[in-house]
């Protein structure tokens, strides 16, 4: 099953896969982790930088960091964000010292992580007491509609891989109520869950498939691995499960949201 590494790949092919709704998802995050102004904040596995950008407006870049381990998306956000402190480092292994931020964020990543537990650990270690750790995971398996469609598909055009690639199966922490565990075993408290609700605009169906043959996350690791017969059944069938076309549309996606407050 692949996984991390398939993010490192170009921005701009991100920003057209999930990255589309990364903008609305940080203002959804960031609300309901209760980030102020006056705080100093991280976005762990920041990506290309859609929290990052949306911290800054509420922060200002001085008072932010980001970190992730893909160089190429770790440049990205250093470029679109000059005034951020960006690393490149993974969540279990942050260059910080203890008690650093008011507020450390990560918004779809923990099911990516290496060690998940180890690496909310992490996060909380440079967090002050009292701060917030908080962080949002896709509904794989429900309401994120693109993704959703997607392996639907996939296990119509190839039954076993489709099956064993599913993010809904192979994602751990991604089920309602599963990321407030992992807070709660991680150690922190006061630990809060819900769900952030966004969406995305598409301006025909090639605009959405666009990214997936270039082996960008998951499921694009998945379609590029299949041969061009195989990937044309599955255009048609994504299409098909989506029932759009040629015309504009819009999917909605949820994300599973857990905070805590660190000890
Ligand atoms: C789905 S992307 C999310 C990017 C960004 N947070 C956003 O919302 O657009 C997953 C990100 O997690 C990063 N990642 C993978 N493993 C990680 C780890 N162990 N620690 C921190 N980030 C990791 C990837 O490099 C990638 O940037």
């Amino acid at each position: 099953m692949p996984g991390a590494e398939t993010f490192r790949a170009s921005a701009d092919v991100y920003d057209r896969h999930v990255g589309r709704y990364g903008a609305a998802l940080a203002e959804a995050l960031i609300a309901f982790a209760g980030v102020e102004p006056g705080m100093r904040a991280l976005d762990v596995g920041c990506g290309p930088g859609a929290l990052a950008t949306a911290l800054v407006a509420k922060l200002g870049a001085a008072n932010v960091s980001a970190a992730d381990p893909s160089e190429p998306f770790a440049q990205a956000c250093q470029a679109r964000l000059p005034g951020v402190e960006v690393v490149v480092a993974t969540a279990e292994s942050l260059p910080f010292p203890d008690d650093t931020f008011d507020a450390v964020l990560s918004q779809l990543v923990v099911n990516f992580m290496r060690e998940p537990e180890a690496g909310i650990r992490e996060l909380a270690r440079v967090t002050r007491s009292g701060g917030v750790v908080a962080s949002c995971v896709w509904d794989y398996a429900g309401e994120m509609t693109l993704l959703r469609a997607f392996w639907d598909a996939a296990r119509e055009v190839d039954p076993e891989r489709g099956a064993l690639a599913d993010e809904a199966a192979v994602m751990a922490w991604c089920a309602d109520g599963e990321l407030g565990e992992l807070w709660r075993t991680a150690g922190l408290k006061d630990v809060r869950t819900g769900s952030l609700v966004v969406s995305a605009v598409y301006a025909d169906f090639e605009d959405l498939w666009s990214p997936f043959p270039t082996g960008i996350a998951p499921s694009g690791a998945f379609c590029a691995s299949l041969d061009n017969e195989q990937r044309a059944a599955l255009h048609d069938a994504y299409r098909r499960h989506l029932g759009v076309g040629a015309f504009p549309f819009e999917l909605t996606a949820r994300a599973w949201a857990a905070a805590g407050a660190v000890p």
